[in-house]
């Protein structure tokens, strides 16, 4: 049975620039599913920003307020999640990802996450001195943590969000 007619969500994960959100929107749309992403949760329930809360609390609390969203989430249904790009560090947040739904990986090449990321201001874990050492050094622990976690994997270098919307649908057939 497909994803749309069994209800079950799809869950995105990939790294920052990845399209999650965009790509999840318009898979949304076209389902007509609900969309959620774990940041804006997570921004809503503390009423700050994600830089902010990053500087005001630190990292490991955002951590926890990401697995405590991804608790909540489950019995979800007939969603499609983006989650942020470190979601996938905790290992406690990946059985509760895999209960969620199929799980489908956003990759890009580094030289497209740079390009796309590289001058952001909005995220915190490349407030550094150094962006691009820290998208290299980021990248290279989380590419295997995606990569054993994802039921699906898209790569999303050159494409429109709407082109990789159609890869994702055309890559779940295979399921069904
Ligand atoms: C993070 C990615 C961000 C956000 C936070 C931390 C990360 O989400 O959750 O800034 O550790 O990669 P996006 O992947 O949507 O930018």
């Amino acid at each position: 049975m497909s994803l749309v007619l069994s209800g079950q969500n799809l869950v995105l994960i990939g790294f920052m620039g990845s399209g999650k959100s965009s790509v999840g929107r318009e898979l949304a749309k076209r389902w007509s599913f609900r969309f959620v992403d774990t940041d804006s949760i997570i921004r809503r329930r503390y009423e700050l920003s994600i830089p902010d809360l990053f500087s005001k609390y630190g990292e490991p609390f955002f951590r926890e307020a990401e697995y405590q969203t991804l608790v909540r989430l489950q019995g979800t249904q007939r969603a499609i999640i983006a989650t942020g790009g470190g979601i996938v560090i905790q290992p406690r947040n990946i059985p509760l990802l895999k209960d969620l739904g199929r799980v489908v990986w956003l990759c890009a090449s580094q030289d497209a996450i740079l390009r796309r990321i590289g001058k952001s201001t909005h995220r915190p874990m490349l407030n550094q001195a150094d962006p691009e050492e820290s998208i290299s050094r980021l990248l290279s622990e989380r590419i295997p943590l995606y990569q054993q976690l994802a039921d699906l994997q898209i790569e999303t270098s050159g494409l429109t969000h709407a082109d990789v919307a159609d890869r994702i649908i055309k890559g779940l057939e295979s399921f069904s």
